[in-house]
């Protein structure tokens, strides 16, 4: 039973449980008791606590109580259930942020936050640093040995930014060490326009929407600040506690948070992840956008189990209509996310608080607080089905043929440019134009019956086929050399609108776009760019016919050839999709943004003219999807339906054995209900 000794980690046993906050119950023993019984009977191994608990742990500066944290450990150890354990970072004592108010954010308008809310502690404020740091060290000495510690759980959804004088004159340090002079900075924001050339360090200001570069460089300090946050919490956890593992739980696609670069300091990556599916007749496209997110997870941990640290086993209570998760759905989504390479799902949360901003969120146990309801039963019974993976999750998922690149740089310099246009995204997830590009693309792969592994520009994509670059805005000479030396290789390269605008400091490339000699590479250069009014549609016609939407590049054919032109507006008859063989590959241009049927018939040609393998050598109805996942006993197929209706499968003579119910056997055609999920040996 004890982790450090068997050394269970997440990536050798799926962990099943959820947010426990038993702080709020501590004068409730027999919800303790209680708890740990229903715990048991709904399949759960592990839950994070302490999360907002600094208070009921340090009640007074430096007066520390553990008795309450000594009892839940105690109780999980004795039932064989093992505890994330949480640094309370993520919400500031009372007594510390009035005594101290510089852990205290202020906001854009130079005010001081009060002490409330969440997740809005000052990054550089040494003191909140040193409270962390002691606090994590009193955690770490007392339960170093304890056998129901199993991982740390570091602060909370880490976000934000603060515009105080710590975080301003950090900022010009951080600016000081990239960029030595200050001859290079102005150089590099170009600053002579609009007469900005800083001439003391001390000038430069946090915040400036008319200097480009320097809001870039703004969002790679927070990003910093944050992780050198994180790593001064884990510092004595690790030196501690060198056994247990440490992580922090991401946002998904969460714009201000270069996950890429946090993923390289934890030892599993976790995420959380509320899709909302809800009954609309799309509602099979969020689903595609959460294996997204899922699908990056294990990019960052290079293929290798992931954690889903948080989900909703029904309701949220935060969205503008929180609806219940209709039957099979939240069955799907922890399918989903297994299917994806997850190995532990938690929720958010266990019990509902009785009081508090969130006391109608959804939890496994309600407020009435018994087994008896409909997602208590639902959580038992995925907890039951959870525990017949358990054998199977050490293997890693298959490497796809195609990769795409999703870089936070290019959506942070895109989003700060004033020009190209600005859309927010549908869905649950808040998206922009670069990240909906992306998720056009995956949506119309994953229709394709492709799988996708999604990388960053630091990856090493040398193995696979086909690299896909959506709205690669912001593109190094480095970077484009990996590009050119890929396809130079016989790699095959797609890229899209908005390619190779700009360099690190968000200046233009000059020459040409595609910049970065990329304009050689596509064969194509991109003169001018057109913004559509969002109900603007254009005929794209060729080889692949459809509508495309909100941008279209006027580009020259520079030894690429066309395969589909624009049939509207003045730009009529001009190249909108080509195809340019470069060294021993070859790469096409997408000029405008396709509807996913556009999108999807260029995909299928690809797979063709690649030989590329489909998951399953079928074709799928829409919104159903099929992902392979390695186990240590074979590969398992997931046949999932994210629509709101019943589909016909079509296995035609294919024959699939049912996960679970060898005797059952799948073969010809059969029904799969509205978000049913099977699962089936390969
Ligand atoms: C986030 C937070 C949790 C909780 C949930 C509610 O994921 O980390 O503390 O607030 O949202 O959905
Ligand atoms: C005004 C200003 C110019 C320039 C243009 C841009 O006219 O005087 O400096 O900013 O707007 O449209």
């Amino acid at each position: 039973m004890d982790y450090k000794k068997t050394g269970i980690t997440a990536q050798s046993q799926i962990f099943y449980g959820a947010d426990y906050n038993p702080d709020q119950w501590q004068h409730s023993h027999e919800v303790l008791e209680r708890d740990i019984e229903l715990m048991k009977e709904a399949g759960v191994t592990s839950a994070s606590v302490g999360i907002f608990a600094w208070t009921a742990l340090e009640p007074e500066e430096g007066k520390y109580e553990f008795e309450w944290l000594d009892r839940v450990m105690d109780r999980f150890a004795e039932a064989g259930m093992y505890i994330f354990l949480a640094t309370p970072s993520g919400s500031k004592p009372m007594w510390l942020s009035e005594q101290y108010p510089e852990v205290r954010r202020v906001g854009l308008d130079g005010q001081r936050e009060s002490s409330g809310w969440r997740h809005n502690h000052c990054l550089s404020s040494s003191v909140y640093r040193q409270k962390t740091r002691a606090i994590n060290e009193q955690l770490a000495q007392r339960y170093r040995d304890h056998p129901a510690l199993a991982l740390w759980h570091v602060g909370n959804e880490f976000s934000g930014e603060c515009h105080c004088e710590l975080c301003r004159s950090a900022f010009q340090e951080w600016l000081k060490e990239r960029y030595k002079t200050l001859e290079a900075l102005n150089a590099a924001w170009w600053t002579s326009f609009w007469n900005h050339t800083f001439t003391d360090w001390s000038q430069i200001p946090t915040h400036d929407p008319s200097i480009d570069g320097l809001q870039l460089d703004w969002r790679r300090f927070v990003n910093d600040q944050h992780l050198s946050f994180i790593l001064n919490e884990m510092a004595p956890l690790r030196e501690i506690t060198p056994a247990v593992p440490c992580t922090t739980n991401f946002m998904g696609t969460h714009e201000t948070t270069n996950y890429w670069q946090w993923a390289e300091h934890l030892d599993v990556i976790a995420n959380d992840l509320y899709p909302l599916p809800d009954d609309r007749e799309d509602t099979w496209r969020n689903a595609i956008r959460a294996d997204f997110i899922h699908s990056m997870m294990r990019g960052m941990s290079g293929g290798k189990p992931w954690m889903l640290l948080e989900c909703a086993p029904s309701s949220v209570n935060w969205g503008k209509i929180n609806k219940l998760k209709r039957p099979n759905v939240h069955r799907q989504e922890v399918l989903q996310a297994v299917a994806n390479g997850a190995s532990t799902v938690h929720y958010f949360q266990w019990r509902k608080s009785r009081g508090g901003f969130e006391k109608y969120h959804g939890a496994v146990v309600d407020h009435e607080g018994s087994n008896r309801s409909r997602v208590f039963q639902d959580c038992a019974a995925i907890g039951a089905e959870l525990k017949t993976f358990q054998p199977l999750v050490a293997g890693d998922c298959p490497m796809a043929e195609v990769a795409l690149l999703y870089d936070w740089e290019s959506r942070w310099a895109l989003n700060l440019s004033c020009g190209p246009k600005k859309i927010k995204g549908q869905g649950p997830f808040p998206t922009d134009l670069y990240t909906e590009t992306s998720f056009d693309h995956y949506e119309a792969l994953t229709a394709a019956g492709l799988a996708v592994d999604i990388l960053s520009t630091k990856s090493d994509f040398s193995a696979y086929k086909i690299l896909i670059l959506p709205a690669l805005y912001l593109v190094t000479d480095a970077l484009a050399q990996r590009i050119r030396d890929f396809v130079q290789a016989g790699g095959h390269v797609v890229g899209t609108y908005l390619s190779a605008y700009v360099d690190a400091s968000n200046r233009c490339h000059l020459r040409g776009f595609p910049g970065a000699g990329l304009r050689e590479v596509f064969g194509v250069w991109n003169e001018e760019l057109d913004n559509l009014h969002d109900e603007t549609r254009v005929l794209v016609e060729g080889s692949i016919n459809g509508q495309a939407r909100d941008i279209v590049e006027r580009i020259h054919l520079e030894g690429a050839e066309s395969h589909a032109q624009a049939g509207t507006e003045f730009y009529v008859g001009q190249s909108l999709i080509t195809e340019h063989t470069f060294g021993n590959g070859s790469t096409a241009y997408l000029a405008t943004r396709l509807e996913l049927p556009a999108l999807k018939a260029f995909y299928q040609r690809i797979i063709q003219r690649y030989d590329l393998r489909r998951s399953l050598e079928l074709d799928l109805p829409e919104g159903v999807v099929f992902r392979k996942r390695e186990t240590a006993n074979g590969t398992l197929g997931f046949l999932f339906n994210y629509g709101r209706n019943t589909k016909i499968i079509d296995f035609r003579n294919q024959n699939f054995k049912k996960f679970g119910d060898a005797q059952t056997v799948l073969s010809g055609k059969f029904e799969l209900a509205a978000y049913a999920s099977l699962i089936l040996w390969l």
